[in-house]
């Protein structure tokens, strides 16, 4: 019997390869520059399978494209770029990559916090720039990160393997989240459940753990800003959406907040010119990005697609049913 055909849009990590490769004939896109739109139409018309990047969309556009398609693997837990309903009325089915990249990512949001807290962005150009005159008193002094109040939105695994690492600075850890967490888990990570809008009031930086949905898309808008306190830091590793830029950049111009951290944006790979400040410090979407986690990532993608081809529930479904209907 002929391997199933797959085409994954990057080269992987070589132990994803094994895996897909054991079970597929794969087209892998070796190419340095992304895959464009009309390379991934041409060669994905052919294929029953796809590994795909969140920059790729599995829209109906493509999936009419793609009339053999029985499974889309993204490699991401973050799974916007999929219209899930629209695979389901194919009977195709879509995953993600849950599980392996939340302690990976709640160290970069801590990466991204004491970064824009202590003002390392502007240190490190200071350091490298040849005109940094010695120690003195009132140099990049920042703020103190220890002892603060941290205030996580979205309190799911990447929410609370943030709040896990904030008892070694002393913090007081305030969440919300559309569904309180259980007493039990309340207790053991030290949180105190707030309503949004209390937790904006409190926190002295609001880290952002959303998934991008109707509902939370701009979910930070100008009046959300207006709540938070001037002395606040916004950090985000969720999803640019999530912030409205334009709102994020006028609340910093008129000091309503004191600086942001972020790692996505709305329009990746446009950086609002607003963005590029002194108390803003920008990182191009690497929160997951370990070689470890990376190559987890990819391995369990590839997993994912070789579990359907043999007849097994690939194990991070994001529509279970469609295998309920064949
Ligand atoms: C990265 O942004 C992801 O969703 O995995």
């Amino acid at each position: 019997m002929p391997k199933p055909r797959v085409l994954a849009t990057r080269p992987l990590f070589p132990a994803a390869q094994q895996i897909l490769n054991a079970g597929c004939d794969v087209e892998y896109w070796t190419k340095p520059e992304r895959i464009s739109k009309d390379e991934l139409f041409q060669r994905v018309k052919d294929k029953e399978g796809l590994v795909c990047l969140l920059t790729e969309k599995v829209n109906e556009e493509l999936l009419r494209a793609a009339p053999k398609l029985r499974i889309a693997a993204n490699v991401a837990v973050g799974f916007d770029n999929i219209d899930v309903p629209a695979c389901t009325k194919r009977g195709v089915v879509a995953t993600n990559t849950p599980g392996v990249l939340d302690e990976t990512t709640a160290d970069f949001a801590w990466t991204l916090l004491m970064a824009v807290a202590r003002r390392i962005g502007e240190g490190e150009q200071l350091a490298r720039s040849g005109n940094w005159k010695g120690w003195d008193l009132d140099q990049l002094v920042g703020t103190d990160v220890w002892g603060k109040t941290l205030g996580l939105v979205g309190f799911g695994r990447i929410g609370r393997a943030v709040a896990r690492r904030a008892a070694g600075f002393q913090m007081k850890v305030i969440y919300s989240d559309a569904i309180r967490a259980p007493l039990d888990v309340e207790k053991e990570l030290k949180a105190e459940y707030r309503d949004f809008n209390a937790l904006l009031a409190e926190a002295d930086f609001v880290s952002v753990h959303v998934p991008l949905l109707p509902d939370t898309r701009g979910l930070f808008d100008g009046p959300k800003f207006y709540r938070m306190k001037p002395t606040t830091f916004l950090i985000n590793t969720s999803r640019g959406p999530v912030v409205d830029e334009a709102a994020l950049v006028h609340a910093l111009e008129t000091g309503k907040l004191a600086g942001a951290a972020l790692d996505v944006y709305e329009n990746e790979p446009f950086i609002l010119p607003g963005l590029k400040r002194p108390n803003v410090v920008l990182a191009p979407h690497i929160a997951s990005a370990s070689l470890e986690t990376r190559t987890k990532m990819a391995s369990i993608a590839a997993e994912n697609v070789v579990a359907l081809f043999k007849g097994q529930r690939p194990p991070n479904m994001l529509n279970p049913e469609v295998l309920k209907t064949r």
